[in-house]
Order: C-alpha cells, then sequence, then structure tokens
C-alpha cells in the first residue's frame, strides 16, 4: 500500500520542493494537485507528472482515491482548509506554522481529538534531517555537559509586496514565517517550554507586518534568543552551549542539498568537525507521516507540540507590542 497524496494549490514551496520529494518516497504518491484556477492545476500536473488536476481545493477533498492532503496554502488557510480535508476523512500535512495563532491551534486539537483515526502534522521538515538526530545525541551523550543556551539566527530579505508574507491578515510577517523555527528547535533542544519572554519587534512601514524579532526567552533549564528577520541578507545558525562546549549547526533549517551538513563541536580549544551525510528531510517527513497513516501508529510530532509553540509566538508578538516581559 502506498498514501495517496492531494496537493492544495500550486504553492511555491510545493511545485518546487515538496511534491518531488514526496514523489522520492518509498510510501506515498502524489495523484492529484488542485489550484484555484484549472489552468494553473494543469500545467502543473503535467509539469510534475501529476494524474489529475482540480480546478478547485474543494473537487481534490471530494476525490476519494486521495488519502492524505498536503496543506502548503498562505498561513490564514491552514485552519479553514484542513478541517474541510478532515471533514473529507482526509489525514493532513500542514505547513509552518500550523495556524496563525495559539487559539486557531486549539481548534485543530480539538478537531484531532474528535477523530482519532486521522493523523494531523506541522511540516517542521527541518526536525526530520538527521543533523538533529546527531545533535540530540551529542547533547544526550554529554558532550558539552549540561545545556544551558540555545542561541537562533534566521533571516532573509524579501519585499515584495503581493506575497501573503507582507499581509497582516494572511498571516504574513517573520515571525510566523522563521521566527517559528527559532522557537521550535529552542523548545525541541530544552525539552521543556519557556516560562516567560521578552522581546523586541520592528515593523515593515509600509506593510505593518513584523520584519525583525528579537527574543529572550526563559525556559526551565536554560536561557534562549533569537534574531529572526524578512528584511536582512540571508542567515542561519544555531549555537547550543553547554557546561563544558558548545555546538554549532551551520544550516540547521535549510541544509545543503549537494554536500553533507556541517556540525562543529566546540570546545575550549579545539574544534571538531561532524559532516551528517546529505538528506532530503521534505522526503523523510513524508516517509514519516505516511508510515504513521499505513500503520495507524503516532506521528512523530503531535498537533499539541505545534499548539505549545504557537503560544510562544503569541507571547512573542504579545511583548513585541507591550514592551513587557510575558509570563506563559
Ligand atoms: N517548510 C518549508 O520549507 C517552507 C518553505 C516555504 C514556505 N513554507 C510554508 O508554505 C506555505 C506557502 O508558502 P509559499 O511561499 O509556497 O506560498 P505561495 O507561493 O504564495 O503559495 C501559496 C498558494 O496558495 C494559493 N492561494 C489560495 N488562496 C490564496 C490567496 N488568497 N492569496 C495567495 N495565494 C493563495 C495559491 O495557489 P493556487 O493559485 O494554485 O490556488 C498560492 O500559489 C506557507 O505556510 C509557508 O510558511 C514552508
Amino acid at each position: 500500500m502506498r498514501i495517496r497524496w492531494g496537493i492544495l494549490s500550486t504553492a511555491h514551496i510545493a511545485v518546487n520542493r515538496v511534491i518531488a520529494a514526496m514523489q522520492k518516497s518509498q510510501y506515498g504518491e502524489v495523484v492529484a494537485i488542485a489550484s484555484r484556477d484549472q489552468h494553473r492545476a494543469e500545467r502543473a500536473a503535467k509539469r510534475l507528472a501529476i494524474a489529475k488536476a482540480y480546478g478547485s481545493y474543494e473537487e481534490l477533498l471530494q476525490d476519494p482515491q486521495i488519502d492524505a492532503v498536503y496543506n502548503p496554502l498562505p498561513n490564514h488557510l491552514h485552519l479553514p482548509w484542513t478541517l474541510a480535508a478532515m471533514e473529507h476523512g482526509k489525514h493532513v500535512l500542514i505547513e509552518k506554522p500550523m495556524t496563525c495563532t495559539a487559539a486557531e491551534a486549539l481548534q485543530l486539537v480539538q478537531a484531532c481529538e474528535r477523530r482519532p483515526n486521522l493523523k494531523v502534522m506541522e511540516a517542521f521538515m527541518y526536525r526530520f534531517h538527521p543533523q538533529w538526530e546527531q545533535v540530540r545525541t551529542l547533547i544526550s551523550q554529554g558532550a558539552i555537559g549540561a545545556l544551558r543556551s540555545v542561541h537562533v539566527w534566521f533571516s532573509y530579505f524579501n519585499s515584495n509586496p503581493d506575497d501573503y508574507r507582507h499581509h497582516p491578515q494572511m498571516g504574513g510577517g517573520g515571525l510566523l514565517d522563521v521566527g517559528c523555527y527559532c522557537v521550535s528547535v529552542a523548545r525541541l533542544l530544552f525539552k521543556k517550554e519557556p516560562v516567560r519572554l521578552s522581546a523586541m519587534m520592528e515593523l515593515d512601514p509600509r506593510s505593518q507586518v513584523d520584519r525583525h524579532v528579537s527574543a529572550l526567552l526563559e525556559f526551565p533549564n536554560g536561557m534562549g534568543s533569537f534574531t529572526c528577520a524578512t528584511h536582512m541578507a540571508f542567515g542561519q545558525q544555531v549555537l547550543i552551549h553547554g557546561e563544558r562546549a558548545a555546538i554549532l549547526v551551520e544550516a540547521p533549517f535549510i541544509p545543503p542539498a549537494d554536500r553533507p551538513a556541517r556540525i562543529i563541536l566546540k570546545r575550549e580549544k579545539t574544534g571538531e568537525e561532524i559532516l551528517v551525510p546529505q538528506a532530503d528531510h521534505y522526503t523523510l517527513q513524508a516517509d514519516a507521516f505516511s508510515r504513521a497513516v499505513m500503520k495507524n501508529a503516532p506521528l512523530p510530532w503531535t498537533v499539541t507540540d505545534a499548539w505549545n509553540n504557537l503560544r510562544v509566538l503569541d507571547a512573542i508578538k504579545q511583548s513585541g507590542e507591550t514592551k513587557a516581559w510575558v509570563a506563559l
């Protein structure tokens, strides 16, 4: 048995990265793509060798030969179209951030409780790259001593006014776009939720979405800090400090496609380079999702985890707006 995927929209990330990666998965096949525009759906289907093209998302959801849906719509459409897909009995892989707010995420948590037979997961693909298993193993084996600090940077430049990221009502802004990774990785490493935080936020004067956010997060077992920005030169990095050594993850979220990912274990006087073989985290994500569906087994990441990430993102926004510490 192979999972039959339907793709909701001709989103850039879908047609340029995720569909091809899903087509490499041994557990699934992409059988249909939908767009608001029939011709656009047909063009994408032809280019990507997908059998069926639909001119509306609703038609795709009504197709009984689709088991699971990939939802890469603009952020404000993640919730309604995921709920609609679940109503049609489809499993759903939702692009990050799962929703725009924690309140919306809670609606999905509750929908999943009502439909426990359906698998729903936020597509934080980076977690499926083997470099993170390597980092977590190093930490759990004591390579850096007790974990104390996680410092994250994720930035890039995007000034396209037509991009949904420049529209507040569509879930735009850098915090939801790339800040969500920064929060996710800090929570992943500390294995706990932050207890309070403080953030600074700069808005784009034209679009009024946040374009530069820096935050300090107090965890019960250490401190996290990050900067995310969408009008700044590209950069990505995670620096993890323990009591005795540190780990630098050079390409934490977008690892190189053509060479191994590099992690550096930094001791006081030496630096040990660890190369993690090249892998397609989108394919690994599709594999993990499909396996959970086929075996009716738990997914590696729950919607409750996504809800918790959004609770932190909400609090960062609140702190940025009020310029005050926020307790969680
Ligand atoms: N995991 C990753 O690596 C990664 C990377 C980039 C983005 N993402 C996530 O993927 C999602 C999509 O990002 P993207 O950059 O691919 O977006 P995008 O290119 O703007 O695509 C969004 C698609 O949604 C459809 N759509 C439906 N209603 C729309 C509306 N009112 N306005 C605009 N588009 C509408 C359009 O497809 P049709 O016209 O065909 O219906 C459009 O192509 C976001 O949630 C983002 O956070 C994830």
